[in-house]
């Protein structure tokens, strides 16, 4: 089996941060989604990888990426020419899979517990032409989804339907033969003229191949808005097994569902997990809450941070309204100012959003 991880696309939906960076770079907990994807697909055994790159972000996922030798696998950089949907991404990666069969894994999404599980039980069925995974969600229409017959097999599949017709949606992982390369051939663009690989597989299902369903039970995050990617954080801090790795002085109190990173400061504060403090931060006469991720060489003075995702090198000092809820990106400066007239003074970003009570 090869594995085959979608990190193209345009991730809109998570402006501003997407302006700078890729959306699956963002990290959830301190690493990036893409390195959460790339370790489970190491962790059900598969060690060729190929990943979909898009023209603006392609470079930046390779360097941090690398070869993937720090993980032992072996990883294939796959250019698409344009995000024109999930079953263009896996033609233009048809060179790349040849006659494998192959997990496609979707970048910017979090699944709990794994799939090593699934990967075995595809591969035990030689007979399965492709095997995908749903589950019962709020939004539906935000989804691809499934209609399921009474015994269970797959009835047909519909990409963000405007009214109701099933609660089991698509999550992102989704296993393979080379038939789906036929299936992407024949069909059309969408109204969103995008190949949805939902269509590829209903084209799968109408033509009599193998397609089963796997209803996972754990939770599952789409991480392309901003309320997700702070719930993703939440559920993932709360696996988290704690470590202490940096300093703490005698005057902190550091819960027991802390993580400290390396080189990382706590002077005089409170920290209060599952949380998690990244490689040489300093967190100075504070109160770090519950479900909030700092990453790396940040300073946080005299503040209150809770439920919050503050990404490298930003710096918050004196702040005398608690920061709840917000995600924070890289290289931002928030301090109070010292000069008159008494205001806010700010420099955001297009599409940023600041709420002020
Ligand atoms: O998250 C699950 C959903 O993912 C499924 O329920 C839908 O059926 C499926 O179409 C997809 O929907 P989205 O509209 O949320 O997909 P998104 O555009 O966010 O792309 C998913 C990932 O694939 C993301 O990491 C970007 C990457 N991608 C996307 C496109 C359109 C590519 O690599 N190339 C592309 O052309």
């Amino acid at each position: 089996m090869k594995g085959l991880i979608l990190s193209g696309g345009k991730g809109t939906r998570l402006r501003p941060l997407t302006y700078t960076r890729a959306k699956q770079l963002t990290p959830i907990a301190n690493k990036p989604v893409l390195f959460r994807v790339i370790e489970a697909l190491c962790d059900a055994g598969i060690t060729e990888i190929g990943i979909i790159i898009a023209a603006d972000t392609g470079a930046e996922i390779q360097e941090t990426v690398g070869n993937g030798s720090r993980w032992g696998v072996n990883i294939t950089f796959i250019p698409q020419s344009a995000p024109l949907g999930l079953a263009h991404a896996v033609k233009t990666a048809q060179p790349f899979i040849g006659d494998d069969r192959f997990v496609m894994y979707l970048g910017d999404n979090v699944i709990q517990g794994g799939i090593s599980s699934l990967i075995a039980d595809f591969v035990n069925h030689p007979e399965w032409n492709s095997q995908i995974v749903l589950k019962h969600v709020e939004q539906p229409e935000q989804f691809g989804v499934a209609i399921l017959s009474e015994d269970g097999r797959i009835k047909s599949l519909v990409e963000k339907p405007k009214s109701f017709i099933s609660d089991l949606a698509l999550i992102g992982v989704y296993m393979f033969d080379s038939h789906i390369f036929e299936a992407a051939d024949a069909i059309k663009p969408s109204w969103r003229n995008e190949l949805e690989i939902t269509d590829a597989i209903q084209w799968l299902v109408q033509n009599g191949y193998n397609v089963y369903p796997h209803i996972h039970e754990g939770w599952w995050i789409d991480t392309g808005k901003q309320d997700d990617m702070l719930r993703a954080n939440s559920y993932v801090l709360e696996e988290l097994t704690p470590a202490i790795n940096g300093t703490v002085d005698l005057q902190s109190s550091v819960d027991a569902r802390v993580t400290i990173e390396a080189g990382a400061e706590v002077i005089n504060s409170v920290i209060r997990g599952p949380a998690i403090i990244g490689e040489g931060t300093r967190i100075v006469n504070s109160y770090i809450g519950p479900f909030t991720s700092i990453y790396h060489h940040c300073t946080i003075e005299h503040c209150e941070i809770e439920y919050s995702i503050v990404l490298e090198n930003s710096s918050i000092q004196d702040v005398d309204t608690r920061i709840q809820d917000s995600l924070i990106g890289r290289n931002v400066e928030i301090a109070r100012g010292t000069q008159r007239p008494k205001a806010l003074k700010l420099t955001l970003a297009d599409y940023s959003k600041l709420g002020i009570q």
